[in-house]
């Protein structure tokens, strides 16, 4: 039969499918993120997330080296701390938790590179990303505080800060408290496009963070809208953003892709706990594949636009890398 275009010839071999691969996963992109709390000795599941556990500082390094071993290029740090109250000062607080983190992570596991969570969440008694004002987050004066805690983490030892907050005008706010304290060359990655999402469940029980009345939709964006996350993300770029980054990822690539499409900084997406946590789920229960389906996500995520890569299964994808599954 006369047939000139036959597509399977570019996929007769794993060779040859390999050779013409448009998409290319690289562990220098990849970062896990990790809970640390108050305690001794202590390296607790997560209930909902099996395989994922909340570390004391004590036992944190044995998490970090074997990351590092793995290749995977960096941490993000979230805190849990002991005491909350209403306006958060643990996070601020020059001996918080992830204030204390950096300084020993830094020093025992020099090779990764840190990434901090600036949020109010874990840290108020309400729940809530920022300060109240009756049953409201007040924008302005939370943009203080955020600013502060983004200095503390930096004069801690960041490497970069990570407003998650969805407050206006956070990445501004921080920007210039970190210029004018000498952090000029700390870089911004703003969660600029982040959606009031269910499928942040899990980390809400994790960080212990689930707001005791109401919920984030004033704050967090409706996942019905694909514009207004260009808009947040074109006006974090303005404000100093270093890299724009969409959340969650799986059911939000197609938001990627444009945000992409828009901005000239790098897009970084985050596969959120209530991925991880379905997806373990189905697995223990023997329904999918799990390792496959890890793969699946991550390199549909980068084929999205993506190019950093935020999973609580990033070691695991550092070792199909190395394994030629994927990459
Ligand atoms: C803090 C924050 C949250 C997540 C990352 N930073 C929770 C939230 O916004 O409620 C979610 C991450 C995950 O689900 O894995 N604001």
């Amino acid at each position: 039969m006369e047939m000139i275009q036959r597509p399977r010839r570019l996929r007769s071999s794993e060779a040859i499918r390999k050779m013409v691969r448009e998409t290319r996963v690289d562990k220098a992109s990849l970062v896990y993120p990790l809970f640390v709390k108050e305690g001794i000795d202590v390296k607790e599941e997560i209930p909902s997330m099996p395989g994922q556990y909340r570390y004391s500082l004590d036992r944190m390094p044995e998490k970090l080296a074997s990351l590092a071993d793995a290749g995977v290029g960096s941490v993000m740090l979230f805190g849990i701390p002991d005491v909350k109250d209403e306006v958060g000062s643990g996070a601020y607080a020059e001996d918080g938790i992830i204030q204390r983190a950096l300084l020993k992570a830094k020093r025992e596991v020099p090779d990764l590179f840190y990434i901090t969570d600036v949020c109010m969440c874990e840290y108020t008694s309400h729940g809530h990303c920022g300060v109240l004002h009756g049953h409201d987050v007040d924008n302005d004066p939370t943009l203080e505080l955020l600013a502060r805690t983004a200095l503390s983490h930096a004069q801690a030892g960041s490497d970069m800060v990570a407003p998650s907050d969805m407050m206006d005008g956070r990445v501004l706010a921080i920007r210039r408290k970190l210029d004018e304290n000498g952090f000029a060359k700390t870089p911004i990655m703003s969660y600029a496009v982040k959606y009031a999402s269910a499928f942040y469940g899990p980390f809400r029980e994790a960080a212990d963070s689930a707001p005791s009345f109401g919920d984030r939709k004033t704050y967090q964006m409706d996942y019905h809208n694909v514009r207004e996350g260009i808009r947040e993300a074109l006006l974090d770029v303005e404000e100093g953003a270093d890299i724009i980054m969409v959340k969650p990822a799986m059911s939000f690539l197609d938001v990627a892709a444009k945000v992409r499409e828009v901005v000239n900084v790098p897009v970084a997406g985050y596969s959120v706990s209530g991925e991880y946590a379905m997806v373990k789920a189905a697995a223990m229960n023997g329904w999918i594949d799990e390792d496959r389906i890890v793969c699946e996500m991550a390199v549909s995520a980068y084929r999205a636009g993506i190019s950093v890569y935020e999973t609580y299964f990033a070691e695991e994808i550092a070792r199909f890398i190395d394994e030629g599954r994927i990459g």
